[in-house]
């Protein structure tokens, strides 16, 4: 689907964005492991997370949807049942990644997961590798692409040094080692996204935090009760830019996330004069089991490049087109380095990016392991393909409203993966 969007007089209004991905798919993975029935408000319906509920449905739970909750009557840890055949992940890595976390440990159980031709190139060796250390059997294509078996077994505690900060491969292990035999350690070399911590806290398992390592006990059982789901600060960057670029914007967002491990595009927005006001939190070093929550002032402001740090990258990975999409219009320049992670994602983002941008009229170059733009021309405007990737067609439309002629997005139906309602956000905010 090709479409259109015009330059824009400035975003006014407010809006609540749609419900946090990451948190509802380990909402409804924990929710599928517990053993009492667990109530989700607020789940988020897309693509990704609508694979995840039918994905727990083919393993043995019962989901039942009433107004915006949604109750989830597990199996428990360790009685998932083995489905009739494959399990469709569709588009969502977050689910090929966690789900093989409580697989693993069904045993004398097999399950295989297979998905579209974007998460057929998307690697699982870096779940595979720990899985096997702790007991359990995995195949995969070429020994690291889907479709994947996970052959359940009997699960040993390990320790664990992550080679690159993934919050997908952390939480995969997190979620087998509540099976395990003892107290699993997980290290990463920087902090990624805590949300399945914080879950596992909330649901009584015995978790906590020393820097970069996570140490968790193994559990008889996971009880949750209920969990709330706030906005999706990775949904909402997208209005969030389209304000900070177009002259005379003035937005409030309503019921944002505002845990500090995915505030990383807020903290770069805010370092190149972007105007963002809000109670966000702050880095603990505690674990808390509450995902925190605040209402965010945005309005637009000359902006100036940056330089991200690698460390800085995890904590705004899936925001990393907008610093670009922002780079575009500050003075100076902005690089992102420490970013090959890009390379893997929905689509290679370094590669979509740049040359999505550049035919719009970007000073932009592509690096191994990010980019760089030159800024300060802003944006003419033309055509963009979205890829198959949602934020790619995500961004294309607020390049569009940013720029000076406007923007075709070809296959902008892309978004529904993460925000089905982004098009009637959008354009009830710009003039
Ligand atoms: C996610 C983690 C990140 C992120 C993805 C969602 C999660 O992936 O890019 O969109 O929910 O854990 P990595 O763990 O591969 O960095």
């Amino acid at each position: 689907m090709d479409v259109r969007f015009d330059p824009s007089r400035g975003l006014t209004g407010e809006l609540t964005p749609p419900a946090d991905k990451s948190i509802s798919h380990r909402a409804a993975l924990l929710g599928a492991m517990a053993a009492e029935p667990v109530r989700i408000v607020n789940y988020l319906h897309s693509a990704d997370t609508d694979a995840t509920l039918a994905a727990v449905e083919a393993l043995g739970a019962l989901v039942e949807e009433r107004g915006d909750v949604i109750t989830v009557r597990g199996t428990g840890l360790r009685e998932a049942r083995e489905p009739d055949g494959p399990i469709d992940v569709g588009n969502a890595g977050t689910l090929l990644r966690l789900l093989p976390g409580w697989l693993a440990a069904q045993e004398g159980r097999s399950f295989t997961l297979d998905g579209d031709s974007s998460i057929r190139r998307r690697p699982v060796d870096r779940i595979a590798d720990p899985l096997r250390l702790m007991g359990a059997h995995i195949d995969a294509r070429d020994g690291r692409f889907a479709p994947l078996t996970v052959h359940g077994d009997r699960l040993r505690a390990i320790s664990y040094d992550l080679p690159l900060a993934s919050a997908q491969v952390k939480s995969c292990v997190l979620l087998a080692a509540l099976a395990a035999d003892g107290a699993t350690t997980v290290c990463e070399p920087s902090r990624s996204r805590d949300h399945t911590e914080r879950m596992l806290l909330r649901g009584g398992v015995s978790i906590e935090r020393h820097g970069n390592c996570v140490t968790v006990v193994n559990a008889d059982e996971l009880v949750l009760d209920r969990v709330p789901v706030p906005a999706d600060p990775s949904s909402a960057a997208f209005a969030i830019a389209a304000c900070l670029l177009v002259p005379g914007s003035r937005l409030l967002v309503r019921g944002l996330g505002a845990n500090w491990t995915r505030m990383g595009f807020l903290r770069i927005a805010k370092r190149m004069r972007g105007i963002v006001v809000g109670e966000l939190e702050g880095e603990h070093s505690l674990l808390s089991p509450e995902e925190p929550v605040c209402d965010l002032d945005v309005a637009y402001g000359p902006l100036e490049g940056t330089y991200v740090e690698p460390e800085e990258v995890p904590l705004a990975i899936d925001e990393l087109p907008l610093v670009a999409l922002l780079g575009c219009f500050a003075e100076g320049e902005t690089v992102v380095r420490g970013a090959g992670e890009l390379r893997v994602k929905e689509s290679d983002r370094i590669a979509t990016v740049v040359e999505g941008l550049r035919g719009l009229g970007a000073d932009i170059e592509a690096l191994q392991d990010g980019f760089a733009v030159t800024g300060g021309g802003g944006l003419r405007g033309g055509v963009i393909d979205a890829a198959g990737d949602h934020r790619i067609a995500m961004m294309g439309a607020v390049a569009g409203l940013a720029s000076r002629d406007g923007v075709t997005v070809r296959g902008m139906e892309a978004a529904s993966v993460s925000y089905p309602s982004f098009l009637e956000d959008i354009r009830s905010l710009s003039r």
